[in-house]
């Protein structure tokens, strides 16, 4: 029930106690998520998201900033995702909820905080779809050349100001995910699985064919920028693991959740950082790093230049086209069930998570969700965005870090399947990590970050604070 008039004082700090949250986990308007997810399926749904374009394409972009080193710049954002995966790990193992990092703000940060993270989800998720498509469109073309010779022309494959009027394969490829989502989670997971392999196949093709073109001078000016090259190379390509906490938005569909979520997060982040260091060791062996700039769809150019063939780059195009669908289709389903998780806290509307009684999914908020992403997608230039999306993610992983702090001090008994080990060494270097990455982003990304946030600032004060369901109920006791 709303609340009316002005929020009091202690709106921004009041905090949703946890057995609140788990006892209504899986509630939704008229009726309940279905738990159909297991590990396997979870494992996937955390790959899915998260290998796609920051490898396919956005590697082209990193190379040209730290040299042959990108290797490390690897590693270093991989270490920064590690921190934090295992700070996601313990939280969805004790608070297995929907709503990933908000809901676990929620519960130990407040309202505010939570709010806040739940804005910077709205960014990694929502709004990166739309950078991930336009990936995708350039894999699209890629592969149409390979097949047919013939590419989409810009205007409807770019979106205005960049050439275009619309962007037809972005908005195709959202639409695709759609189909899928209404289906229900099992569909979208099995759909996902194949994706997966596909992809995984892919780029392992990539690194057999790169292996014979290896070129030990190659590796010869091994960090050409130093220690800042490789950091701001890192904190593009953080961009490449966002993702490994997909699962964690599925903790109300998953059959055990409390048992398999962490498990689902660790083990997803350790096959994508294998893959991510092999496919980067081989890419700059292979193709000496200044002629990275400004190539699109590298991976597949390097084929084509060590076989001389066009067989081998159509392949990969395809393998792209593929993995990056799937980082669309997981993505936007992690972005419904965030949001279906602060709907039901009052925080945006009712209608985000009402419930479909024939698929056991949330029909209407994925219609308005993907309909929204879509629109972003085909009309708005978002090209640029992967930064915009890393720090908005980064922020929500330092506050992972500070919520699993805070939990072990509030909730010490509480019963948790996996634990952060060293506590609190390793969630106070994910923190120190996440927020060293975030200041190697550029002063443009800040200012997109910043009006994004105060944007967040104006829905918060203008519509959540005043609906919270937490305000309408009593003050909780919980300490
Ligand atoms: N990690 C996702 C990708 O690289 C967002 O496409």
């Amino acid at each position: 029930m709303p609340t009316t008039g002005l929020p009091r004082r202690s709106a921004l700090t009041r905090r949703k106690p946890v057995d609140r949250l788990v006892a209504e986990g899986g509630e939704g308007e008229g009726g309940s998520l279905r738990r159909s997810l297991g590990l396997w399926q979870l494992t996937m749904i955390s790959i899915g998201a998260t290998l796609g374009t920051g490898i396919f394409v956005v590697l082209g972009e990193a190379v040209p900033k730290a040299g042959p080193a990108v290797i490390v710049s690897f590693l270093l954002a991989g270490v920064t995702a590690l921190f934090s995966a295992l700070s996601y790990a313990e939280l969805a193992g004790a608070i297995p909820v929907a709503g990933s990092s908000y809901s676990y703000a929620y519960a130990t940060l407040g309202e505010f905080v939570a709010w806040v993270c739940g804005w910077c989800l709205v960014l990694e998720y929502g709004v990166s779809v739309a950078a991930v498509a336009v990936g995708w469109g350039q894999y699209v073309n890629e592969f149409l050349d390979g097949t047919i010779g013939v590419t989409l022309p810009e205007v409807i494959s770019a979106p205005p100001g960049q050439g275009g009027v619309v962007n037809v394969p972005a908005l195709a490829v959202v639409l695709l995910a759609l189909v899928f989502l209404l289906g229900g989670a099992k569909e979208s997971a099995r759909a996902n699985t194949i994706m997966v392999c596909v992809k995984i196949a892919a780029l392992l093709l990539f690194c057999v064919i790169g292996f014979l073109g290896l070129r030990s001078a190659n590796y010869a000016d091994f960090a050409p920028y130093g220690v800042s090259g490789i950091s701001a190379a890192g904190a593009t390509l953080f961009f490449s693991y966002i993702g490994f906490d997909a699962a964690s938005t599925a903790g109300e569909e998953a059959t055990d959740a409390q048992r398999d979520l962490p498990r689902a997060i660790m083990l997803s982040l350790g096959i994508v950082t294998a893959l991510y260091v092999l496919v980067a060791v081989v890419a700059v062996g292979a193709r000496p790093w200044r002629e990275f700039q400004g190539s699109e769809a590298a991976l597949a150019g390097i084929t084509r230049q060590v076989t001389g063939q066009n067989l081998w780059p159509v392949l990969l195009s395809l393998g792209a086209v593929v993995a990056i669908a799937s980082v669309v289709l997981t993505v936007l389903y992690g972005q419904t069930r965030v949001i279906f998780a602060m709907s039901r806290d009052g925080l945006v509307p009712p209608v985000f998570s009402r419930v479909h009684a024939g698929s056991g999914t949330p029909r209407a908020n994925t219609l308005l969700v993907v309909l929204f992403c879509g629109v972003l997608a085909a009309v708005v230039p978002l090209g640029n965005l992967a930064d915009a999306t890393s720090i908005g993610t980064l922020f929500a992983f330092a506050l992972v870090n500070v919520a699993v702090i805070v939990l072990r001090r509030t909730r010490p008994g509480m019963r948790r399947s996996f634990r952060v080990p060293l506590f609190p060494v390793l969630p106070v270097l994910g923190f120190g990590f996440c927020v060293w990455l975030m200041f190697s982003l550029s002063t443009v990304t800040w200012v997109v970050f910043a009006c994004w946030m105060l944007l967040g600032l104006v829905v918060y004060f203008g519509y959540g604070v005043r609906h919270s369901r937490l305000a309408a109920a009593a003050p909780p006791r919980e300490k």
